[in-house]
């Protein structure tokens, strides 16, 4: 149920780096040292997993290389281009162009049909109205929920949602997805449907990053960075790559097993 890793991880072109890239949160007379000098490459096809106990600065480090924060010191660079010194406009550019994200908790907007919530960021975009439910209609085709799409949020499973949230961070044609703890409020068949759907993104070229403290999910990436205390203390490639394709039938054995068993 293995494949090797991923051949050469110095092949492909850097796309997202941190250089000494340290947060500090400031609250009252608090300070909060989150990450304490991060140098980080992120090469073009990787799917990479960030892994760390709770309050290791994983989510920040994801928030910065996502370039919805900024560092307190060091620089970010996206595909080559230094982005410390941009304007918020400009960044917020080159974020909508370039990455999508995933959230743990979906994040989808209630009363708000799934191919509405993945319209979302084409409307941000300025796409006209047709062209905008075409594309978000295939990006739900592409996460299996083409039969989906006018229901509401709450209509739909936590994996379902999660997989429309997947669908909002395709439609805009990102070549980097970062998901944080996307499979953190699923159950364990749901999580491998998630996992699937992620590996087959990375399998079609696009880079991802995914944020875990299971062991088992950051498995399924190519390459797993651990931090401790805001600071990468190491960084290696993944063996025995897990596929989730290959798990799904086990994993949906073992949860009929415990319901059997309740
Ligand atoms: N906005 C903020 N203001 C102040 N402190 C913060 C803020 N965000 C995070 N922190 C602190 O920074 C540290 C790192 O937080 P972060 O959210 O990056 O951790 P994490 O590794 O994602 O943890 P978890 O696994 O629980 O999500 C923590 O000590 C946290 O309390
Ligand atoms: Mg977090």
């Amino acid at each position: 149920m293995t494949a090797p890793a991923h051949e050469d991880l110095s092949a492909g072109r850097v796309v997202l780096e941190t250089l000494g890239v340290t947060k500090c949160y400031h609250l009252g007379e608090v300070e909060v040292h989150a990450l304490r000098g991060v140098d980080l490459s992120i090469r073009d096809g990787e799917m990479l997993a960030i892994m760390g106990p709770s309050g290791s600065g994983k989510s920040t480090l994801m928030h910065i290389v996502g370039l919805l924060d900024r560092p307190s010191t060091g620089t970010v660079m996206v595909e080559g281009e230094e982005v410390s010194d941009m304007a918020a406009n400009e960044l917020a550019a080159v974020r909508n162009r370039r990455i999508g994200f995933v959230f743990q908790s979906f994040n989808l907007l209630a009363r708000t049909s799934a191919l509405a919530n993945v319209e979302l960021p084409l409307v941000y975009a300025g796409i006209s109205g047709a062209e905008r439910s075409r594309r978000a209609r295939a990006a739900l085709e592409r996460v299996g929920l083409g039969d989906r799409l006018g229901h509401l949020p709450n209509q739909l499973s936590g994996g379902q949602q999660q997989r429309v949230a997947i669908a909002r961070a395709l439609v805009t044609e990102p070549s980097i997805v970062l998901a944080d703890e996307p499979t953190g409020n699923l159950d364990s068949v749901s999580g491998v449907e998630v996992m699937t759907i992620l590996q087959e993104l990375n399998a079609h070229g696009i880079t991802v990053v995914l944020v875990t403290h299971d062991d088992t999910v950051s498995r399924h990436a190519t390459r797993a960075v651990h931090i401790r205390d805001g600071r990468i203390v190491r960084d290696e490639p993944v063996r025995d790559r897990i596929m989730a394709a290959d798990r799904r039938a086990a994993v949906v054995a073992a949860a009929q097993g415990e319901d059997a068993a309740e």
